[in-house]
């Protein structure tokens, strides 16, 4: 990434499902076209994901495919930094931080909240309740000038403000109030079976939405089962809220204008309609695909476009964090950070001497450890790590991490 002096982007989609053609029409399409005019961090929001029950591995292997279809949906990884949420612990850090200030009322009285806890609050998960308070936490880190999210997602832009408010008004000018809340241009799809509720990727039923990588023979079935209204004209209108919502995707895939599909289909029946939507979909669907398959297999690249990305979202947002933690009055632990927290009223202008606790020294070793033959599995090496660990605190070893049995003990 170059310059960086544009206004910065942030937005963010949660790994809970496949990507699907309401993300790429309401979202990636508008990503696309902000990059040449903002910096853009994307971010994976696989830490929200959590706030619902995920299959480890099929949250894995999502999280790499929404890299790989970034990608092949136009994102250029030159001009956009890529990003899992959780390889940048500052989100975390942030959150907590902001959990003490945040009252539970607000929480409470969140649409989104409401809606999935359903009757049972007292029975929802803590993250569920938290939710909103890991979106301000990263949105704030950056000082994003634009988030473009979806209407859904204005409740917590709002509370997000709220806090940034209160907080700077409480410890100083900190935070960046993000002004502007963009609407998703281009038109908002509703399910494919039930018209009446948005099309989402977390939708169990997966007939509701056509996935950005669904075969053709699927696109066929999901489109031809899609529900339609009564009578038979095919024509937009509130009575017709399946008709319109299939117009609404033919004018999304063809870039056309919904009156002058409707002039084409006036007198024909919504089978035929319906034939040449799905394979104006596939049409539009298969470049995609094409360039997702080229990118996919190749694990390098999908690892660097993460760690550029995690680089680059480190480096600024830790830069925020260390103003947080030193407008709150936290003693900042790490050498560089003592730079910027010297106390308030210190005369000599010096920072005191804290101790800092210096780095494990096993460290090193323990990265030798993870690169031998045995451990060449990533998750291998981090329980390889873990059980060098429990072996220390246990008998001592003179194990990986440690050089000397008198080590050993001082870790105890
Ligand atoms: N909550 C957002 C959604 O479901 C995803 C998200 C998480 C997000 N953190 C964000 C979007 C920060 C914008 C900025 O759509």
């Amino acid at each position: 990434m170059s310059g960086l002096r544009k206004p910065l982007m942030l937005t963010g989609l949660q790994p809970s499902g496949p990507l699907m053609i309401g993300n790429y029409i309401g979202a990636l399409k508008d990503w696309v076209g902000l990059q040449a005019t903002h910096e853009s961090l994307l971010m994976i929001a696989d830490l929200h994901a959590l706030t619902v029950p995920q299959n480890p591995e099929v949250l894995r292997r999502r999280s790499f495919e929404f890299v790989a279809l970034f990608a092949a949906c136009g994102i250029d990884i030159e001009k956009s930094a890529v990003f899992m949420q959780s390889h940048v612990s500052a989100h975390t850090q942030l959150l907590w931080v902001l959990n003490c200030m945040t009252p539970m009322g607000d929480l409470q009285r969140m649409t989104q909240f409401k809606d999935k806890a359903g009757r049972r609050a007292m029975d929802a998960q803590v993250g569920l309740f938290d939710y909103p308070v890991l979106m301000a936490a990263d949105i704030l880190l950056y000082g994003a000038d634009l988030v473009p999210v979806g209407d859904d997602q204005r409740q917590h832009m709002e509370f997000t403000r709220r806090m940034a408010r209160k907080f700077n008004s409480t410890y100083g000018q900190v935070f960046k109030i993000p002004a502007t809340c963009t609407p998703r241009t281009g038109s908002r799809l509703m399910g494919l079976q039930d018209p009446a509720t948005k099309m989402s990727k977390s939708d169990p039923n997966a007939d509701n939405y056509v996935a950005l990588l669904d075969p053709p023979e699927v696109i066929r079935r999901k489109i031809r089962t899609a529900v339609t209204d009564s009578g038979s004209e095919v024509r937009s209108g509130a009575s017709k809220p399946g008709i319109s919502n299939l117009l609404a995707l033919y004018a999304a895939v063809s870039g056309e204008r919904t009156e002058s599909i409707e002039a084409r289909y006036a007198g024909k029946r919504y089978a035929e309609f319906k034939n040449h939507l799905a394979e104006r979909v596939i049409d539009f669907l298969g470049p995609i695909q094409k360039r997702y398959r080229s990118i996919a297999g190749d694990w390098v690249l999908l690892g660097e476009i993460l760690r550029h990305g995690a680089d680059l979202a480190r480096e600024r947002s830790e830069t925020t964090l260390a103003r947080i933690y030193e407008a709150i009055g936290l003693v900042t632990g790490r050498q560089d950070d003592r730079r910027i927290s010297s106390p308030r009223g210190s005369t000599r202008g010096q920072p005191p001497d804290f101790p800092v606790p210096s780095p494990a020294r096993a460290l090193p070793k323990r990265r030798n450890a993870m690169g031998t033959e045995e451990t060449k599995e990533l998750s291998t090496s981090a329980t390889a790590a873990t059980n060098a660990d429990a072996e220390c605190l246990s008998d001592c070893c003179v194990c990986c991490c440690c050089d000397t049995e008198e080590e050993c003990r001082m870790e105890e």
